[in-house]
């Protein structure tokens, strides 16, 4: 099974081992199918595009490390399947991550009418502390626009999300909204350091990093 090996291999090996950063921050990129998610974890990591649609099988993810403040981020970041039949293993995953991207595409309406419901599901299945920023992709694509900037904005607002419109074609605010959720992520994480004793006495790292709850696996009601 694809997605359990992935896992294996992020405590097992890479990057000389997994002591070499001072945070882990497991984010998600969540949305409709062929909204472009795919596309942006592939231009934030490996500065690349192509225009070839290959529809993402169950769940895969990418690493690449910040640095902030002197400190090692490293972002686990999973690519979800937005294809619906695999929402039973995508879901499974919510719960070990802190922040989300959750997209649709600004040329596409079904797919901003449904941020709706992925926010719904990201209410159920995930932390109450995850971060969550709304990203209108495909904005290179102003011909075909049917999703207004505004709309955009609004809906996000009454979300409480932040909000970026994005193109992993021409490179727009990929950087700026990974940076921004990371930036989000930290923002919590001081305020739980400020606001819940227990947090200082133990090691800096232990709050968000180490007390994630063990994955669900599908199927399992415990
Ligand atoms: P699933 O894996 O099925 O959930 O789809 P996805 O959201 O991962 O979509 P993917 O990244 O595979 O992109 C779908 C199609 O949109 C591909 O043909 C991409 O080349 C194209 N695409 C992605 N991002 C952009 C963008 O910013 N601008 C333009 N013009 N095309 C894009
Ligand atoms: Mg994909």
């Amino acid at each position: 099974v694809k997605h359990m090996a992935a896992t294996q291999d992020v405590k097992g090996k890479g990057e000389g081992g997994d002591q070499n950063f001072d945070y882990m921050f497991k984010l998600l990129i969540i949305g409709n199918s062929s909204v472009g998610k795919t596309s942006f974890l592939f231009r934030y990591a490996d500065d690349a595009f192509t225009s070839a649609f290959v529809s993402t099988v169950g769940i895969d993810f990418k690493v690449k490390t910040v640095y902030k403040n002197d400190k090692r981020i490293k972002l686990q970041i999973w690519d979800t399947a937005g294809q619906e039949r695999y929402r039973t293993i995508t879901t499974a995953y919510y719960r070990g991550a802190m922040g989300f991207i959750l997209m649709y595409d600004i040329t596409n309406e079904e797919s901003f009418g449904a941020v709706q419901d992925w926010s719904t599901q990201i209410k159920t299945y995930s932390w109450d502390n995850a971060q969550v920023v709304l990203a209108g992709n495909k904005c290179d694509m102003e011909e075909e626009r049917v999703v207004s900037v505004d709309s955009g904005r609004l809906l996000a607002e009454q979300l409480g999300f932040e909000f970026f419109e994005t193109s992993a074609k021409d490179n727009i605010n990929v950087k700026q909204t990974f940076e921004r959720l990371v930036d989000l992520i930290c923002e919590k994480m001081s305020e739980s350091l400020d606001t819940d004793p227990a947090v200082t006495t133990g090691a800096p790292t232990a709050k968000l990093t180490d007390s994630a709850p063990p994955l669900q696996q599908p199927g399992c009601n415990c």
